[in-house]
């Protein structure tokens, strides 16, 4: 039979091989991988260019309310349209549990919010912020058992952070039902200490935010979650790590076989403490946790992604507007770096960064970018086999990359509600044109063509990566 579409004379790269052949498409699925394809429906012409997996992007925040006046700026339609005009054809953003709300209810209200919006696929992580008899014994077994096969604990942010037991109960629910627990890894305590001295000395300017979590209160929080995945026996993945000793903690962790996976961002790569520093609250638009640190933090992410320590690289997209009383510029009394909205923008530009500042400089290979960017997020999060490859009877999910196209980041240019890029004016080479999802064509040439509700919610199995060592501490 023939093809809806055929990708033609390409470079396809995958996790394990690169290699020049056509891919046949038909029904959203990969039909066949070869030289000389008989001809589709629909043909894109793929010379001098890759042929990727479509970038999975496990850790982003979209239309996610918090406790105060902040507003986040993308919805799923906004989110996911900057996302594809990205390269990504997968988004796993969160939905979070408020206090008192029950889990079943923070997962309805967040499928209302993507439903007939998404441009491409999504799933849900679940975040837990209130883990009472019914989350713990029923919302959260159940959940799991439905295809929300991970779940994001915080240590950290007055409205969600769990206290050390909170912590083993999720942990320990999360072993019984074979999920993933992310977790964000700082010091609550420590961190309200120091933005209490900084505010009395008048130290209240947006790169204090920095000063007020350095690395060891990372370092420390980093070291008690992976402690408590030992007692209980279960894997966790400590998300969004930004220093060397956060590093060094998840490699002692592996070094000592425990199932302990990190994850970093773009934002620990490109961008330090200096940039915090900005003329009023110019500095508010890098303010994210934990924050850009300095050069050998950078260094140690960079290596932690070529070593393999690092699993996953994500944006933690997290957007919010500078110019609006609801985003990060704030007004009146709340001008302090306590009361800026946590979070950066950057589901767009995380595969260009990687691409030009990883690949094109030599730091990673082909096959570390899409393993970093896509394969390894599948694997992850239980949709290997679907997603997150090119091989027969797979999805269709690709992103075509011109390698040699060089331009600036700009924000005219971006797709997201955002109004800045914390990446402006960032040489980039190497820029995705066309990107597929499910077979059909999202982005062609640059230009988002996708229709809203052409992406699909996705059911995750459990992932192989959250199976327990076998060796608990725990009693009884
Ligand atoms: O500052 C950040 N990272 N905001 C997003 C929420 C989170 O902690 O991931
Ligand atoms: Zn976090
Ligand atoms: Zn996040
Ligand atoms: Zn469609």
């Amino acid at each position: 039979d023939s093809f809806d579409l055929v990708i033609r004379g390409g470079t396809v790269v995958t996790a394990s091989e690169t290699s020049r052949c056509d891919v046949g498409i038909r029904d959203g699925r990969i039909a066949a991988l070869a030289d000389r394809l008989p001809t589709g429906s629909r043909e894109i012409d793929a010379g001098g260019r890759l042929v990727l997996p479509g970038g999975i992007d496990s850790h982003v925040h979209i239309d996610q309310p918090s406790g105060d006046e902040t507003v986040m700026a993308d919805d799923f339609l906004s989110g996911t349209r900057s996302a594809a005009a990205g390269g990504n054809t997968t988004v796993i953003p969160f939905a979070l549990q408020h206090k008192g709300q029950s889990l079943r209810a923070a997962v309805s209200d967040y499928h209302a919010r993507a439903e007939g919006k998404c441009l491409i696929d999504y799933g849900f992580h679940l975040i837990v912020s209130d883990p009472n008899e019914q989350t713990l014994g029923q919302d959260l077994p159940a959940l799991v058992n439905d295809g929300y096969t991970s779940f994001k604990v915080f240590m950290t942010y007055d409205d969600l952070k769990l206290n050390d037991r909170e912590m083993l109960e999720v942990f320990d629910v999360a072993r019984r039902e074979g999920a993933l627990v992310m977790v964000h890894a700082e010091n609550y305590d420590a961190i309200r200490y120091m933005t209490e001295r900084l505010e009395r000395a008048g130290h209240t300017e947006p790169y204090f935010h920095g000063t007020s979590r350095p690395a060891p209160v990372e370092r420390e929080a980093t070291h008690r979650a992976i402690t408590f995945a030992e007692l209980v026996d279960v894997p966790i993945m400590i998300v969004h790590v930004s220093s060397g000793d956060a590093v060094e903690q998840i490699r002692w962790a592996q070094s000592r076989g425990l199932k302990i996976y990190g994850e970093t961002c773009p934002q620990y790569l490109v961008l330090t403490a200096e940039d915090l520093r900005g003329l009023n609250m110019e500095g508010a638009k890098y303010v994210c946790s934990p924050p850009p640190r300095d050069p050998e933090s950078q260094d140690a992410c960079w290596q932690g992604l070529a070593n393999g320590t690092f699993t996953t690289y994500s944006s933690d997209h997290c957007p919010f507007r500078y110019d609006s009383p609801a985003g990060k510029k704030r007004k009146g009394e709340r001008t302090a770096f306590r009361w800026v909205p946590n979070g950066i923008p950057g589901v767009e530009t995380r595969l260009p960064i990687l691409f030009s500042e990883g690949v094109v400089k030599g730091k990673i290979d082909l096959q570390q970018f899409v393993a970093l960017t896509s394969t390894n997020h599948a694997r992850m999060y239980g949709l290997a086999g679907r997603k997150g490859t090119i091989s027969v009877g797979a999805d269709a999910d690709i992103a075509i990359w011109d390698p040699e196209l060089r331009r600036p980041i700009r924000q005219e240019n971006l797709h997201h509600g955002a109004d800045y890029t914390p990446y402006e004016g960032m040489e980039i080479t190497g820029w995705p044109t066309t990107v597929i999802v499910r077979g059909g064509i999202v982005v062609e040439d640059g230009a988002v063509v996708g229709q809203p509700g052409h992406g699909t919610f996705l059911k995750r199995d459990l992932s192989p990566f959250a199976k327990p060592r076998g060796k608990t501490w725990l009693p009884g």
